[in-house]
C-alpha cells in the first residue's frame, strides 16, 4: 500500500517512519527543501527516542521515501495522510491554510480515487468543510476522481511517540464506513496486534481529540489547584495524588503537580476548543478555568522566589535547570522555564541556564541578554555561588543529581523545585537549607543540623507533630 505523508514536522514524520516500518510503501512530502534534504540522509531533525535508528532503518530498508515535489506524492498514492501544521492564529483559532493548500494541489493533480486522512489536529467540522473544498475543486477541474475525507487523530506525546504510535491504546477513525474500511488495511498489521480500532463519524473523532487533550490538561490543572490548597494547609500533594489515584475510576495518571503544563498542544488545542465553542455560542467556563489556572502556576516558581528575598531578586543570581516543557524532549514551546526566564530578568536578576538537549532551541528563542550565563551542565550551573536554584524540568539527571553535593554548593541558597523531584525525606537527611516544592511542606535545615518541615501557616517537626 502506498501513503503518502504530507508534512514532515512531528507528527508527518513519526508517522511516515512508523508507517514504512509496519511494512508500507511511504512517501514523505514537505515544501521546506532543507528539511527534506536532512532526511534524505538519514538525519533526524528532530529529537524523539527510537526515531534516528528506525528512519535510517526504514529509508536503508527502501520503504520510505523524502520529496520536496508534493505532486511526486500526489501521483503515486491512494491515501493521503494530512500532517502538515495548524498554529494558533491571534485569537486562539487553528490556521488551516497549509491542510486547505494540499487539499487544492491534491484535487488538482491526483489521478486516482482515494482517501484525504486528516492527522493533523483540525477544529470540529474541517473534515466536511475539506469535503466541501474537495468536491468544488475536482468538479472546476473537470476531475472524476473521488476523494473521502476521514479524521484519524493523532495521540502520540513527544519523547516516546514512536512507542505511542506503535503501541497505541487505540487508534480512532471518523468517517463513512466504506472509506473506513480502506484506512483499516493500513493498520492491519497494529489491530494484528490486538490494538483497538474505535470507527465513529468524523465529527466525533475530530471532537474526541480535543476532549482528551482537554480532559489531560484539566487533571494537571486539577491536581496544581489542589496543590494550592495542600501548601496552605501544610498538606502533601504526593500523598492526595496517590489517595486519589487509588480510587480506580480517578487512576494515578496526569495528577503529578508541578509548574503547569507546556508544549505545542495543551495550550495550543486548549485554546482551539474554546474558540470553537465560542464560534458555536456556547460558554465554556471549565475549559476556560483549565487555561487560567496554567497560567497561574506558571508563576508560582516566581512567587516563591519573591516570597523567599522579600521581592528583592535584583543582582540575585538564579540558577535554572530545565528549559524544555517536559523531560526527553528539546522543545520549549509554551515551555514553564519562559515565564520564568522572563520574570526574572524584569526583575533584574542574572541568570545560569542548562538543560539536557534543549539549550540550542532556547539559545534560538532568547535574544542575547547580558544577564543569562549558559551552562554545559547542571554542574557548572551551581560550580559559582547562587543565591537560588530552580528545577523547571523534571529530567532524569536532576533527580538522580546527589543532594548532599547540592548541599556542599547552595550552603543557604534554597531550591526551588518545580517538578517535585526529590522526595521530602532525602531533601532533610541532606541538610538542604531551604527546599520549596509544589504542594508539600518546604523543608527547612536549620543551624544546628535538625531538620524541620514548615508550611505556610504550620510547622512540624520530623515526625510530623504540629510543633508550634
Ligand atoms: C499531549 C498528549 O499527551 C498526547 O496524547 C497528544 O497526542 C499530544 O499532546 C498532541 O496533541 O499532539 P505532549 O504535549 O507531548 O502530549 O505532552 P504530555 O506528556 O501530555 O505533557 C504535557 C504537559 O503536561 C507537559 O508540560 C507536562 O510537564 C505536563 N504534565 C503532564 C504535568 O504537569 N503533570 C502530569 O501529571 C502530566
Amino acid at each position: 500500500m502506498m501513503i503518502a505523508v504530507y508534512g514532515a514536522g512531528y507528527v508527518g514524520l513519526v508517522s511516515a517512519v512508523c508507517f514504512a516500518k509496519i511494512g508500507h510503501q511511504v512517501i514523505c512530502a514537505d515544501i521546506n527543501e532543507e528539511r527534506i534534504t536532512t532526511l534524505r540522509h538519514g538525519d533526524c531533525p528532530i529529537y524523539e527516542e527510537q526515531l534516528p535508528q528506525l528512519l535510517k532503518e526504514q529509508i536503508l530498508g527502501g520503504r520510505l521515501q523524502f520529496t520536496a515535489d508534493i505532486s511526486y506524492a500526489i501521483k503515486r498514492a491512494t491515501i493521503h495522510l494530512i500532517a502538515t501544521g495548524t498554529p494558533s492564529m491571534l485569537d486562539g483559532s487553528a490556521d488551516l491554510s497549509q491542510v486547505y493548500a494540499v487539499a487544492t494541489q491534491i484535487a488538482r493533480e491526483a489521478t486516482a480515487d482515494g482517501l484525504f486522512v486528516i492527522k493533523s489536529t483540525v477544529p470540529v467540522g474541517t473534515g466536511t468543510a475539506i469535503e466541501a473544498h474537495l468536491k468544488a475543486e475536482l468538479a472546476h477541474n473537470d476531475s472524476p476522481v473521488r476523494i473521502e475525507v476521514v479524521s484519524n487523530p493523532e495521540f502520540m506525546r513527544e519523547g516516546s511517540a514512536v512507542h505511542d504510535f506503535l503501541k497505541a491504546d487505540r487508534i480512532i477513525l471518523g468517517g463513512t464506513p466504506e472509506a473506513l474500511s480502506r484506512l483499516k488495511m493500513a493498520y492491519q498489521p497494529l489491530l494484528a496486534q490486538g490494538i483497538p480500532m474505535i470507527c465513529m463519524s468524523r465529527q466525533s473523532a475530530e471532537l474526541t481529540k480535543y476532549a482528551a487533550n482537554a480532559m489531560l490538561a484539566c487533571r494537571v490543572s486539577f491536581i496544581n489547584q489542589m496543590s494550592r490548597i495542600a501548601e496552605q494547609v501544610g498538606a502533601n500533594i504526593d500523598e492526595i495524588t496517590q489517595g486519589m489515584g487509588a480510587d480506580r475510576r480517578i487512576g494515578p495518571h496526569f495528577l503529578q503537580a508541578g509548574i503547569g503544563y507546556g508544549g505545542s498542544c495543551f495550550p495550543k488545542d486548549g485554546r482551539a476548543l474554546v474558540q470553537t465553542a465560542r464560534s458555536l455560542g456556547i460558554e465554556v467556563p471549565m475549559l476556560d478555568a483549565i487555561d487560567r489556572v496554567n497560567r497561574m502556576q506558571k508563576n508560582w516558581a516566581n512567587e516563591q522566589l519573591n516570597k523567599h528575598f522579600n521581592h528583592v531578586l535584583q543582582n540575585k543570581t538564579i540558577g535554572i535547570w530545565g528549559l524544555s516543557f517536559k523531560p526527553d524532549t528539546d522543545d520549549i514551546r509554551e515551555a514553564s522555564s519562559l515565564v520564568i526566564i522572563d520574570s526574572l530578568l524584569a526583575a533584574g536578576a542574572k541568570l545560569r541556564l542548562f538543560d539536557p538537549v534543549a539549550m540550542p532551541a532556547m539559545q534560538a528563542y532568547l535574544p542575547h541578554h547580558e544577564s543569562i550565563t549558559w551552562c554545559r551542565s547542571a554542574d557548572s550551573v551551581v560550580s559559582d555561588p547562587l543565591d537560588a536554584l530552580v528545577i523547571a524540568t523534571e529530567w532524569h539527571e536532576f533527580k538522580t543529581y546527589s543532594l548532599s553535593s547540592l548541599q556542599a554548593v547552595l550552603l543557604n541558597a534554597p531550591i526551588i523545585d518545580g517538578r517535585n523531584c526529590f522526595d521530602l525525606s532525602a531533601v532533610e537527611q541532606a541538610n538542604i537549607s531551604f527546599y520549596y516544592s509544589v504542594g508539600r511542606p518546604t523543608v527547612t535545615a536549620f543551624c544546628k543540623g535538625s531538620t524541620v518541615r514548615t508550611a505556610t501557616h504550620h510547622e512540624y517537626n520530623v515526625s510530623g507533630v504540629t510543633s508550634k
